[in-house]
């Protein structure tokens, strides 16, 4: 082998390395303050459906609730509460009228997607989240995190559904 290549080799063990053990000590670190640190998850627009909602007033949203394969399986198998590192996206959109398909119809009846607003998640950490019911929350607008005094009030509106480990969407067959 060339040098160079061993070098690049070399390199990238290196690198892989130092990225461990910094996503490792991230894990460790309890410093951090629970539900701030949630960020979003690779491959969440490929998940399955848990069910779909619609927000009249002042929202005027339609969103997609998603979930992981281990939120799908406690869900089908109604397992609760749901396992550590479930995690289930709310993906939103505003409600809008669509011309395109009430042309077809011949009456104003059809609302689609529009542009997104924004997606929330819930991230299932018994022992890290252990503050907030086991769930780690957060919030992105174009990618953008919402700013680290939003988990509270998140946690706290959720409380209602205790019953259902803190998750109000029930899974539409
Ligand atoms: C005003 C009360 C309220 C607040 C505040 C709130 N939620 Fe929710 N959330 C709900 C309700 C009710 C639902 C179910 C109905 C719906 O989807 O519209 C829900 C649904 C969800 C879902 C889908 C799973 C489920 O529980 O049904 C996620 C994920 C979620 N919220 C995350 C968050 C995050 C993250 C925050 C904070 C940034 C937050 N929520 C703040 C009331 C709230």
């Amino acid at each position: 082998m060339k040098w160079t290549a061993l070098l690049s080799v070399a390199a990238a063990v290196v690198g892989s390395f130092l990225a461990f053990t910094q996503h490792a000590s991230g894990h460790t670190d309890e410093k951090v303050p629970p539900n701030y640190e949630v960020q979003i998850p690779a491959g969440y627009r490929d998940w399955k459906l848990i069910s779909v909602a619609h927000e009249a007033g002042n929202l005027n949203d339609i969103r997609a609730i998603l979930g992981n394969d281990e939120a799908i399986k406690a869900y089908r198998e109604e397992k609760f509460p749901f396992p550590d590192g479930t995690i289930i996206a709310r993906l939103a959109w505003k409600y809008v009228p669509s011309e395109e398909n009430n042309k077809v119809f011949g009456s104003e009846q059809s609302f689609v997607a529009g542009s997104p607003t924004n997606v929330q998640f819930m991230v299932k950490d018994s022992r890290r989240y252990s503050a907030t019911g086991g769930w780690g929350f957060a919030q992105f607008t174009n990618g953008k995190p919402l700013n680290e005094a939003e988990p509270k009030p998140c946690f706290s509106c959720h409380e209602p559904a205790k019953a259902r480990d803190f998750i109000f969407t029930h899974y539409a067959p």
